[in-house]
């Protein structure tokens, strides 16, 4: 039948996916459809998998979120996408106040030697290396960087390879999906630095946080995923979602929407590297974007109600 997933492999595509997050696993119309995988042939913990749940103090690992996703993932039968390793945010406070070169990469070492090693075989896919650019083209001023300069990064994706060999390493950011800023330039720079310093990267995630009406246009992502796939084997679209920033919605906003949405499956559909697509959650019930946004929101496939909104229509029609 016409379901995301069914109908992306079809297309030649690997996977369609979804995030999923710990608080909405209780809610049974929540988890009919998480569950579906003729919808989402893949899951990615929301926030199970981050640094602030899985080593919250120094040596202490917690698993418990993480874990209930990938073990829904693993009984209905779909991928885990993994999310994320080495990341600013959420990073618990004890990880900022390292500021020698060696302390870090020995703490950096024990989080991915942990982590990864306890995910080891379940992720078909690990952000390694999350957000590490800003927009304006600087490295990011996180601890890690300062700790220890761009060798972060090669030494997260190094160490992520030596632990779970078999998964696909991504290097993962937002606002590198509209080709060619500051940002996207950076970025390719940054990869080459790393990818010769020896970093075993598989893949560029693109978010895809955008807005209705101003998200990138299909011709511009086919661009900036052809820049990315000169360096990298594949390119994803691993975070999806696009918000109204006026609400409540019309018919044509969400219309809009809809459009919105098809350049972005299309601009993965027409590039060869493009492996798949992950929507930053499906319903607009838990979605991120209002707590984050305040005022804007509405920017999933499923309503808060499940109803498919024309969005998720309009891309079953394209795919
Ligand atoms: C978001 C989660 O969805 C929220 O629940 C959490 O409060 C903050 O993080 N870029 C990322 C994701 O890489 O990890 C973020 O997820 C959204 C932006």
């Amino acid at each position: 039948s016409c379901q995301l997933d069914k109908l992306a492999k079809a297309a030649g595509l690997q996977y369609f996916g979804t995030a999923i997050d710990n608080p909405s696993l209780n809610n049974q119309n929540y988890m009919r459809v998480a569950r579906d995988i003729s919808e989402f042939g893949s899951i990615t913990p929301a926030n199970g998998q981050k640094w602030s749940n899985t080593q919250p103090s120094q040596g202490r690992f917690s698993y418990t979120s993480g874990d209930s996703i990938a073990n829904i993932a693993k009984q209905s039968g779909q991928q885990l996408r993994c999310h994320t390793l080495v990341w600013y945010n959420q990073l618990p406070g004890w990880v900022s106040s390292v500021y020698g070169k060696d302390q870090m990469q020995r703490i950096i070492t024990a989080h991915i030697q942990n982590v990864a090693g306890h995910y080891k075989g379940q992720c078909t896919h690990w952000d390694v290396v999350n957000e590490a650019m800003e927009d304006d083209g600087r490295y990011r001023n996180n601890p890690m960087y300062r700790a220890m300069g761009v060798d972060y990064i090669t030494h997260a994706f190094k160490t992520t390879a030596q632990t779970d060999p078999a998964a696909r390493l991504y290097y993962n950011d937002f606002n590198i999906e509209r080709c060619c800023n500051a940002k996207i330039n950076a970025t390719l720079s940054m990869l080459k630095t790393v990818i010769s310093a020896g970093a075993p990267i598989h893949g560029v995630g693109m978010q895809g946080h955008s807005r209705v009406g101003k998200s990138p246009s299909k011709r511009e992502m086919k661009e900036t995923m052809a820049k990315f796939g000169e360096l990298v084997d594949e390119v994803a679209f691993t975070e999806v979602d696009i918000r109204h920033t006026k609400l409540p919605t019309t018919a044509a906003d969400r219309d809009q929407q809809a459009l919105d949405y098809v350049e972005v499956v299309g601009a993965c559909l027409e590039t060869p590297k493009c492996v798949g697509i992950t929507v930053w959650d499906f319903t607009d019930q838990y979605s991120w974007i209002p707590g984050q946004y305040p005022g804007e929101g509405e920017a999933c496939l499923w309503d808060r109600n499940y109803n498919k909104k024309p969005a998720y229509t309009a891309i079953v029609n394209l795919l």
